[in-house]
């Protein structure tokens, strides 16, 4: 069962309204204009807003996540009719062979064993041409960055559209190196309903992701910031060998 914020139908069609901003988006834009790439796999995407700027752009989508409710999301959004939308993930892909594939607001921090994210590293290069290119990102864990998610820093009230009010706030709830835990809770004001998605996820070294990459039949050609958020993220480019 995926995390209730991405798979509880409530949760994930107030999912864009809580994460409004998508700026972190415009690094992998230009990315993906700088790799001069039409066709792409976005996996892992969520509510599909990636996807659907990415056809703007003129760019052949393939987009696939495993939770329905999120999908049902991406599908009633403007160009989402030019997306091929995949109910799954990399490993239940229909063949492709695209020239770059993508996971963004770190899903891959979301494959907890090591199974799931060779799988993973391996399906995304079945899904690309002989030197089609990986890009992703992950949070430094260095930076400890989940000390920052306590109810009292994250807590917001906003007014959604359709919706109503809603109170949200995230709660780390355990740190379990590689593991860190958390909920995120949703007070819904205008009928009470309070709504609680528990989430683990895991941080990998930049070293263990490298290494796994190599496995898995990738170069790494370059690690970066993300410029949106300097040194928090690195943001691995990797390209399939041949
Ligand atoms: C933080 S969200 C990011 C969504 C999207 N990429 C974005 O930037 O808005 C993490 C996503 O990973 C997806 N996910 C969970 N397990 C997955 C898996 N095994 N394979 C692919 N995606 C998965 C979730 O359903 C969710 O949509």
């Amino acid at each position: 069962m995926a995390d209730a914020i991405f798979e509880e139908r409530r949760l994930a069609d107030i999912y864009d309204a809580v994460d409004s901003n998508r700026s972190d988006l415009d690094a992998y834009l230009a990315l993906v204009d700088e790799f001069g790439a039409r066709s792409v796999l976005d996996i892992g995407c969520g509510t599909g807003t990636f996807a659907c700027l990415l056809v703007k752009g003129g760019a052949e989508v393939t987009a696939v996540d495993p939770t329905v409710a999120s999908l049902d999301v991406a599908r009633r959004k403007p160009l989402a009719e030019q997306v091929r939308w995949v109910a799954g993930d990399a490993t239940t892909l229909p063949p492709l062979q695209v020239e770059l594939s993508t996971m963004t607001g770190n899903v891959a921090q979301v494959f907890l064993t090591g199974e799931e994210w060779d799988a993973t590293l391996r399906g995304a290069r079945a899904g690309l041409r002989a030197s089609g290119v990986l890009l992703f990102e992950v949070r430094d864990t260095a930076r400890e960055g989940w000390l920052e998610w306590d109810p009292e820093q994250s807590y917001r009230r906003l007014t959604i559209p359709g919706v109503g009010a809603v109170e949200t706030w995230v709660e780390l709830t355990n740190v379990s190196s590689p593991f860190v835990s958390f909920r995120i809770t949703f007070v819904f004001k205008t009928d009470g309903a309070v709504m609680t998605s528990y989430s683990t996820l895991r941080f990998r070294s930049r070293a263990e992701i490298s290494d796994s990459l190599q496995a898995a039949g990738f170069v790494v050609e370059d690690v970066r910031e993300a410029p949106d958020r300097p040194g928090r993220e690195f943001v691995f480019i990797a390209r399939r060998t041949s």
